[in-house]
């Protein structure tokens, strides 16, 4: 009801009536009043208005299921949503609902994690309001092995709504980061649960630094925000909604084309360190190359002294850059 009625408001042209929303939602005044100050409650600026009705003036910096609903109605990204002002992790919760039978698209976000992930067992610090804490759970129709580019699709999801919210250039370090002008910005955690053929569910995790004002000394030089990069705060449902909307559309594409060679191009416009040198660190052997670029199935070629390429694949090593963090 909340939903229905917050999307009443937003949608609205002026004022709306109790009358008419009691009339739309079977609801009695009462309970619509209700829902009003509730949404007072949480930060929204309404304004009731005697032989008018309801007015929202302002969409307050509000995290909550009801928000977030009413930006995804319509769209599978977000089909269900499940947020938690504080959770262990959303990639842990959204295992444990994906157990219990949990649709494709479900969305889940948390305003604090207490033990979020990293990858490799890394910790992930998320405090309070300072980020988007979300995982996207996915049942996908395709053997295991495609899995890996369901990341590098989020990456571009993150990397394009991060560029478009901030207006700073916003580049991807495959497979996993994205980064503002050499800095890490966003991590993306998948983890996926399947047998040899088939896929039972695949969860994808991101952390994007949106409003985070500082960093611990040792990550300094390595990690910032957008609010670091670009001097202003964004409301983190903004965020979240366009990287909802964006990794739509990147998957939509993937899904039809079969691999990701519809958005490799656009893919490598963003790549940090194209055409640099990068050592690949393959559990069977280091080795250095030029990055040329991912290929349709989502692997990095690195070219090699023979001139040669090497095609690297995402799951199986981590890829340094020669200088510094990128
Ligand atoms: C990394 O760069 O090491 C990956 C970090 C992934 C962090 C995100 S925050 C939302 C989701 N929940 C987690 O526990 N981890 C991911």
């Amino acid at each position: 009801m909340k939903t229905k009625i917050l999307m009443a408001l937003k949608n609205a042209d002026g004022y709306l009536s109790g009358q008419e929303l009691c009339e739309r939602f079977s609801v009695s005044r009462t309970a619509v009043w209700k829902v009003i100050n509730q949404l007072k409650e949480e930060g929204y600026e309404v304004e009731a208005v005697r032989n008018r009705g309801y007015r929202l003036l302002s969409v307050s910096d509000v995290l909550s299921a009801e928000e977030l609903k009413s930006r995804f109605d319509g769209h599978w990204f977000g089909k269900e949503v499940f947020y938690y002002d504080a959770i262990d992790s959303t990639n842990t919760q959204a295992l444990r609902l994906a157990e219990e039978g949990a649709p494709h698209g479900s969305l889940v976000v948390a305003g604090t994690q207490t033990r979020g992930k990293g990858r490799r067992g890394r910790a992930w610090t998320s405090e309070p309001g300072s980020g988007a804490w979300m995982t996207i759970l996915l049942r996908p129709d395709f053997p295991p092995a495609g899995a890996s580019m369901l990341t590098l699709i989020m990456g571009m999801a993150v990397a394009a709504a991060a560029e478009e919210l901030s207006g700073v250039h916003t580049q991807i370090k495959w497979p996993n980061d994205v980064v503002m002008n050499g800095k890490k910005i966003c991590g993306i955690l998948t983890e996926l649960s399947a047998e040899p053929d088939y896929i039972h569910h695949v969860i994808i995790g991101a952390g994007t630094n949106v409003n985070t004002a500082s960093f611990p000394e040792e990550l300094t030089g390595r990690a910032s925000s957008l609010y670091l990069e670009s001097g202003r705060r964004f409301r983190l449902a903004d965020v979240i909604e366009r990287i909802g909307f964006l990794f739509e559309g990147y998957y939509g594409k993937f899904i039809v084309d079969g691999d990701l060679s519809g958005l490799v191009e656009e893919y490598n416009a963003r790549l940090a360190g194209l055409g640099d040198k990068v050592r690949v660190l393959d559990p069977k052997g280091a080795f250095e190359g030029i990055a040329r670029g991912i290929n349709g199935k989502g692997e990095l070629l690195v070219e090699l002294a023979d001139k040669s390429i090497a095609n690297v694949y995402a799951g199986e090593v981590s890829v340094r850059g020669l200088n510094g963090y990128i």
